[in-house]
């Protein structure tokens, strides 16, 4: 796995998204389309080494109209860049649930996703760009961990080291397991450290300017909690994503 390509959040309304992501945020626009086969309409936008994917739904029926109608706003997949053919070869060899067994074309490049029973309730996207893609812009924001609640951290953790072949960061020990990807990383966690939630739960940014950023959310009036060196957005200005925002990449 190359990296994290984006995680996928699912909006009511692109443009409403907008006013959040893009315009509060500073989240460059990479691209837009409507994507016919998934009956959505997707954007990107830039966030460092990773990207940020916007849905609306097109029709109440399909896959994310009814997650929209089931769960409301929020985190619905995760997407990592990799030579997709070679890896759905790997995963119909080990018999992994698939929902796609040929890639399609999707806003990311061709595209494949897994059943999320096969990765501990989490859905996952595999992608391939377009080689002769743009460089990514300049964003203010950089995507630096993916927070997964389990009930069984540690088996989860193993499932994606094994599935996906992604080196383990150390940690001081504890019931918390961090996955490499790239620059950034999966942060597993007991689901009764986030409120019982299986699945994704959270997504950590770092800001290249804490200051300005606090100053935009303060414009547009955010509901957040704020630390010394982090902010929670809370889901309701979010557009249901619990969004932590630091000023330093580490720790
Ligand atoms: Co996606």
């Amino acid at each position: 796995m190359r990296r994290i390509h984006h995680a996928g959040i699912v909006v009511k309304s692109l443009e409403a998204a907008y006013g959040f992501y893009r315009d509060t945020l500073g989240l460059p626009l990479v691209k837009e389309a409507t994507i016919v086969d998934q009956g959505v309409r997707a954007a990107l936008l830039a966030a460092g080494e990773t990207e940020i994917e916007l849905l609306e739904p097109l029709d109440p029926a399909n896959g994310v109209g009814r997650f929209l109608s089931k769960r409301g706003e929020g985190l619905h997949h995760l997407c990592f860049e990799t030579d997709v053919d070679r890896m759905l070869s790997r995963l119909k060899d080990r018999r992994v649930e698939l929902l796609d067994t040929v890639p399609r074309a999707g806003l990311a490049g061709r595209v494949a996703f897994l059943h999320p029973r096969a990765c501990g309730g989490v859905l996952v996207e595999l992608a391939t760009p377009p080689v002769e893609g743009p460089p990514a812009p300049l964003a203010p924001l950089d995507l630096k961990r993916l927070v997964i609640g389990s009930r069984e951290p540690r088996r989860t953790a193993d499932l994606f080291q094994s599935l996906f072949g992604l080196p383990e960061v150390a940690m001081n020990g504890g019931p918390r397991t961090m996955l490499g990807v790239g620059r950034g990383a999966l942060l597993v966690v007991p689901a009764d450290e986030v409120g019982g939630t299986e699945g994704m739960v959270a997504l950590s940014l770092v800001a290249n300017d804490f200051d300005q950023l606090i100053d935009r959310c303060d414009r547009a009036k955010l509901r957040c909690l704020r630390g010394t060196g982090e902010i929670t957005i809370e889901p309701t200005s979010s557009h249901g994503v619990h969004l932590h925002i630091s000023r330093y990449r580490f720790p």
